[in-house]
């Protein structure tokens, strides 16, 4: 007989954006004259840009030629691209080449990283949260069951109006910490001294970050570290999530990259300590076989000088619709957080997150995502994302109601 992963049994029945996806079709299928403005999943609305679709191109063409077609890449990435990124993207930070991983984006990594850890971890993951860090260690078995919107066994750290969203190390040992900034969902920001509380603490408890730096591009004040490996011995307790994403527009088109320093350790049961970058290489040695030569040669190309300047442009374009949002917004009564050195704002209602969401669809034909769906602390807010063209968030926002 074959027999399900019992911890699938715990998952909500489906993935947060597939929910609301669901949601809105349901609706426009009831009401398909109505125009619907979607400020729900963070996903770019923008083309490639220039240098990237010609280096795109110029790979397709490669791969046409007997003498330039590649098979097989190295998993780990291609040499130009794993070199380009250790020299641009880690400024002061000594990054390697061999401590980066390319791969096919940021949430496959941060689910796929958990696969290394032992199941007996205090795990502690923020609340609100991104939800694939919670779904993907309750299908690991790391989790009880969902009692009152929690999984037990997890250690919910909470970002509340309170603690500016940034949650504060606590008085109790964890072992794997998942961490995310500029935040999703919050849009807010840590500082450098917030983060270093962060790797004093991991340091001292031999713990784990794992430091989700997705959209570090739309990080403006020169004030905020870019990196965890700013903050003075995080190499030995972290590790980050990078992804072209939202940096470039590949939401797509599927590239990204984990950043292992050769000094962060991982123990084994009798306290010994190993080198954890060796794992992920001979997990992603065992399991994946590389993106692809075009998507890659595509990547690098927002190393050059042209290519940088085109994919911040792009950047740019949203963070003017992120600014219009949160202005817009606290203009007519909402309290928000994020949306300056991030493209989601977080927006504080009277109203039940589910209940907003379905408000704003019914009468705004809004889309946006309803904070509950990202954890108990995240009732009572919704958030917009900055995704989508500067007319449509006009449009919204002379829609949106006052509080
Ligand atoms: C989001 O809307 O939170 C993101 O698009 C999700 C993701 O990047 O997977």
């Amino acid at each position: 007989m074959i027999r399900i992963n019992e911890n699938y049994l715990k998952l909500a029945s489906s993935y947060l954006f597939s929910d609301i996806a669901k949601r809105v079709s349901a609706f426009q299928e009831a009401n398909p004259s109505r125009e619907v403005i979607r400020l729900g999943i963070g996903d770019v609305t923008l083309p490639l840009s220039p240098s990237v679709i010609r280096a795109f191109h110029e790979g397709v063409d490669e791969m046409a030629q007997k003498s330039t077609f590649k098979g097989y890449g190295p998993e780990q990435g291609y040499e130009f691209l794993r070199n380009a990124i250790a020299e641009n993207d880690f400024a002061g930070c000594d990054i390697k080449p061999s401590e980066v991983f390319v791969s096919d984006g940021s949430k496959c990594d941060t689910g796929n990283i958990q696969e290394l850890f032992s199941n007996q971890l205090k795990i502690g993951v923020p609340d609100p949260v991104y939800p694939v860090y919670v779904d993907t260690n309750v299908m690991a078995g790391r989790t009880g069951n969902f009692i009152n919107g929690r999984y037990e066994g997890l250690y919910y750290l909470e970002s509340t109006e309170s603690n500016g969203f940034i949650p504060t190390p606590p008085d109790h040992d964890l072992d794997l910490i998942y961490l995310c900034f500029p935040n999703n969902p919050t849009g807010a920001t840590a500082t450098r001294e917030q983060l270093a509380a962060w790797v004093e603490y991991a340091r001292t408890h031999k713990a784990l970050i794992l430091f989700d730096a997705a959209y570090v591009a739309f990080i403006r004040d020169p004030n905020l570290p870019k990196s965890i490996f700013e903050i003075p011995g995080a190499k030995e307790v972290a590790l980050e999530f990078r992804s072209y994403s939202k940096t470039a527009g590949f939401t797509g088109t599927r590239c990204a990259y984990t950043v292992i320093p050769d000094e962060c350790r991982v123990y084994d049961e009798n306290g010994n300590a190993h080198k954890l970058n060796q794992f992920w290489n001979r997990r992603h040695t065992t399991k994946f076989n590389g993106v692809s030569y075009p998507v890659q040669k595509a990547a690098a190309s927002i190393y050059t000088e042209e290519g940088a300047r085109e994919v911040k442009t792009l950047v740019d374009y949203y963070l003017v619709n992120a600014k219009l949002i949160r202005e817009s917004l606290t203009a007519v009564g909402y309290s928000c957080t994020g949306g300056d050195n991030s493209p989601y704002i977080w927006v504080k209602s009277s109203r039940p997150s589910w209940d907003f969401f379905d408000y704003l669809l019914n009468n705004a034909g809004i889309v946006c995502t309803p904070g509950a769906g990202f954890g108990r602390c995240g009732e009572g807010y919704i958030r917009i994302s900055a995704f989508n063209s500067l007319e449509n968030v006009k449009k919204a926002m002379e829609r949106f109601p006052k509080e």
